[in-house]
Parts: C-alpha cells; structure tokens; sequence
C-alpha cells in the first residue's frame, strides 16, 4: 500500500450554480483523511454535502477546488472506473429480471472477465453477504435487507479497496435496518476493507464507525471517535445535533486547563465544568452543555457545590428510563433517569411541582464555544 491514508480529501469545495442561478459551496473547504481499513461515516442533515462529497471520492464529480486522493494518489479527473472504489446506492437499483447471481456476475461481464472466473468471484462474493444457495431467486423473491446484500455483494465482486456507501440501509424497516448495521459492521472488520458510509441517523452512526465526520452547510464541524464525538462535542451544534442536550448561557469568569468557571446569570450563580476550547477568553460568552443522563438528582439536604434547586414539570415514565422535564430558575431542563430497582410504588416517581435538587458535576458540565 502506497500511504497510510485508503482516502484523503484536502482543501475540497464543490460549487454548484443552481437553476436559480445562485452559487453554492455544497461543499466548502472539506478535509478528511480516511485511514485503511477504517469504518468511517459522514454524518449530517439533508443537504449537507455527504453525497456531493462521496460522488467526488467515486468520481462522479470533480472538485471545484481542492484534491481527492486515493492511496496517496491525486485524482485530478480520473473517471469513475479507474478508482479502486466502489458504491452502493440507497436505491439499490437490482435488475429485476436477473437472477441474484446474474445481479452480481453483471459488472464482471462489463469488463470482460473470464466464465470460470466470475463464477468463482460470484460464489465468494454470495458467502460473504450470506445468500449462498439464493443465486438463482430474482429481486423480488427476496427480502429488503436480502435484496440490500446483493447490492453490496454487487459492488464487492469487484474487490474494491474501498466501498462506498450512500445510506444503503435507508428503505429498510428499523428492525431489519439494526440487524444490517451489524451485519455490515461485522462484513467490513473480516474484510478489511475501507468502508465510506453516508447517513443522516446518529445512531448509525455511533453504532458502525470507528470514526465520523459530522458535517453542517458543507463544512466538517467535528471528525472523531463516536465516543469523542458524544462525549466532548467540539461545538454547540455537534452537542445538539448528536444525542440530546441542556443548554444554559453563560460568561467565563476563570479558566485553567481542564476547569472553568462559568458565572450563569439566570441562575446568578457559578457552574464548574470542562473548557471544550483552548481559546476561551475571560468574559467570553459560552454555551454549556449537559447531556440529560449526566445530570444527577440528588437528595434534597444534599451539600456541595453544583447543586441546583428545580421545579417538575412532568414526568415520563418509558419503562428503562424515566425521564423528568424540570424548570431550573426559568430553564427547562430534561433530566433522564436509569430505573435500575423494580418496584410500583408512585411516591418513588416525580411528581408535577415538586422540587427536586440536581447536581452538576464539573466532568459532566461541558463549555462551548457559542457557534
Ligand atoms: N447538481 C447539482 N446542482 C445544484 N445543486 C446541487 C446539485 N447536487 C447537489 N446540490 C445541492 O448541494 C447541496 C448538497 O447536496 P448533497 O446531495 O450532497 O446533500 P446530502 O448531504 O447528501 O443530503 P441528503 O441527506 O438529503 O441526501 C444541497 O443543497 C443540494 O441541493
Ligand atoms: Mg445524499
């Protein structure tokens, strides 16, 4: 292998002129470097620019700026077919009148591969997405997530070094739709093989990656570790657009490595918690965030710092959890708790304007750059 990198976009804008005769950066100045073997996913909003940037990795498109690299190898305006990737479409697109085989075998025929050859390809191809012995069935005798591995056995035959995925999992029922993340999850670590993955759900997302890029308006806002990403969102939006938030205003009173002092006026008291920024200034302006699972209801007599007196508004019992929207001085808060004891006795659920104390524990309480 020629770089350590399967992908690499550097500096990359795609311009498009829409009929309405405005310019827009689909993508604008978009770098990522897409390691070998790594299960990486670009995660955003309708309208983003995953696709745009997924057809220019493919060569659909050409960049308007900026470069595609494939294992180290400019792109310039190389064309589709002589990328060593792949794709796999959201609308699979099977050809209905061919067998499953004859879906498969298709491409192999295109480039004039030998009888024996594609035979043998096809046959590995059916064992890995696990249809051996469906070759001779047509789409339409099979299932949706059946049908959705032979689109991705399609672009497997090929043995590309990477495959590229665009929401592939998209017309499947949610039930079918789990059991295909970890069914392509599992494909692509005993394959080996780079996987792009394009969606717009979280949970996929976190579920699947080893890395994500989380992309808003054609820009990358963060590009981490699922974990990194949940944990220590780098901004506000990627705190809300991944999982849920609390958010509460504030200015930074004082700042050391790894604490801040956040003077919150609503409450007109201080919050201690995790600076997500080494530019923050005294009297800068923040966002913070807690996530509701990480704030703790803590007994009433409770003494300490970060402790917050709020009021219930209502509690939602969904049988794991339950979940408590409180008023803070004004602030809706959601709180979530873990039901981890059994037992039927109401006095040990919220109930409509009791008051509560919470706490926030400087690890859980997270300072944000306000955009
Ligand atoms: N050929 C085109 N001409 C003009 N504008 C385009 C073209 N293709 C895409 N766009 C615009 O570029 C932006 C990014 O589109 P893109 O298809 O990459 O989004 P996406 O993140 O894949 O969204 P979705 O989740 O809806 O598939 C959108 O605003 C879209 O309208
Ligand atoms: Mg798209």
């Amino acid at each position: 292998m020629t770089s350590e990198f399967a992908v690499e976009l550097r500096d990359v804008v795609k311009k498009f002129v829409t009929p309405e005769g405005n310019e827009l950066n689909a993508v604008d100045h978009v770098s990522m470097q897409i390691k070998n073997g790594e299960f990486f996913s670009m995660l955003g909003s309708s309208g983003c620019g995953k696709t745009t940037s997924l057809r220019m990795i493919a060569g659909f498109e050409w960049p308007t700026e900026g470069e595609v690299y494939i294992e180290g190898r400019a792109m310039g305006h190389t064309p589709p077919f002589q990328r060593k990737v792949n794709t796999v479409f959201q609308s699979y697109a099977l050809f209905q009148h061919m067998t499953v085989a004859q879906n498969i075998a298709f491409g192999l025929e295109m480039e004039g591969v030998g009888e024996d050859e594609i035979k043998k390809r096809v046959g590995r191809a059916l064992e890995m997405v696990q249809l051996t012995g469906m070759e001779r069935r047509r789409p339409k005798q099979l299932s949706g997530g059946q049908q959705q591995r032979v689109a991705v056995a399609r672009a497997l035959v090929k043995t590309p070094s990477v495959l590229l995925l665009d929401e592939p999992l998209g017309a499947l029922d949610l039930k079918l739709r789990k059991e295909m993340q970890l069914e392509l999850k599992a494909l692509q670590q005993q394959l080996g093989i780079t996987f792009i993955y394009v969606t717009h759900d979280q949970e996929e997302a976190l579920t699947m990656s080893d890395r994500i890029a989380v992309m808003s308006k054609g820009k990358v806002q963060q590009l981490a570790t699922p974990v990194e990403i949940y944990e220590r969102p780098s901004n506000k939006f990627v705190a809300d657009f991944i999982g849920e938030s609390n958010f509460l205003e504030g200015t930074i009173k004082s700042l050391a490595r790894d604490e801040a002092v956040v003077f919150v006026p609503a409450l007109n008291a201080e919050l201690r918690g995790m600076p997500m920024s080494s530019d923050f200034v005294n009297g800068e302006a923040v966002a913070i965030s807690v996530r509701p699972e990480k704030i703790r209801i803590a007994e009433n007599n409770a003494k300490g710092d970060g402790l917050f007196e709020a009021k219930v508004l209502t509690s939602v019992y969904i049988g794991s959890d339950t979940h408590v929207y409180v008023d803070m001085a004004g602030i809706r808060l959601k709180v979530m708790e873990q039901n981890r004891i059994s037992r039927l006795d109401p006095s040990s659920f919220y109930t409509k304007d009791q008051i509560i104390t919470l706490l926030f524990m400087p690890e859980n309480t997270l300072v944000l750059k306000k955009d």
